[in-house]
């Protein structure tokens, strides 16, 4: 079956019910998504399906043919890890690439979120704790969206003459 992923085509040999984290790590080589509890619960292996943060251990290769996934390796450079080295957010640094797959499908869907939208929308696990550095690290893009989105807005209006 197919899969497109990261914005490539590739052709994939499984059982339609294996789990496509299997295939990322196993098949392709794509072990920036990681395993944890297999089980939906802790978020380490979190990938983009269409946009949407989803766990990549409850997901289906067959399911997954239907859309466009995108792994850490796509997304990668991208400014949540500038603000992750900033803020030194990771520990041990397991849950990581999962908790920045979370984080950057919250801001692409809201850019510069409050606290309650990042705490109800981040369900990770960090064994390690890092919830106040991962917060910090989001608003630190966040506020950068912010401005540009005012710099922006000011930039039009100035040459709207
Ligand atoms: S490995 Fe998928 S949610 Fe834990
Ligand atoms: S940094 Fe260690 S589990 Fe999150």
């Amino acid at each position: 079956m197919k899969l497109k992923i990261n914005g490539q085509s590739y052709d994939v040999d499984a059982e339609p019910e294996t789990p496509l984290l299997w295939v990322l790590r196993e098949q392709l080589g794509m072990t920036g998504t990681k395993f944890g509890c297999g089980i939906g619960q802790c978020g380490a292996c979190t990938v983009h399906f269409d946009g949407k943060a989803m766990r990549s251990c409850l997901l289906p290769v067959v399911s997954a043919g239907s859309g466009e996934i995108t792994t850490i390796e796509g997304i990668t450079p991208h400014p949540l890890q500038a603000a992750w080295i900033e803020e030194q957010v990771p520990q041990c640094g397991y849950c990581q690439s999962g908790q920045l797959m979370a984080a950057a499908a919250l801001l692409e869907q809201i850019p510069n979120p409050s606290d309650a939208q990042i705490n109800s929308t981040m369900t990770n696990i960090c064994r390690c704790a890092t919830y106040d550095r991962i917060r910090k690290g989001i608003k630190r893009v966040a506020a950068d969206n912010a401005s540009a989105t005012a710099s922006n807005t000011t930039d039009t209006t100035g040459g709207a003459e």
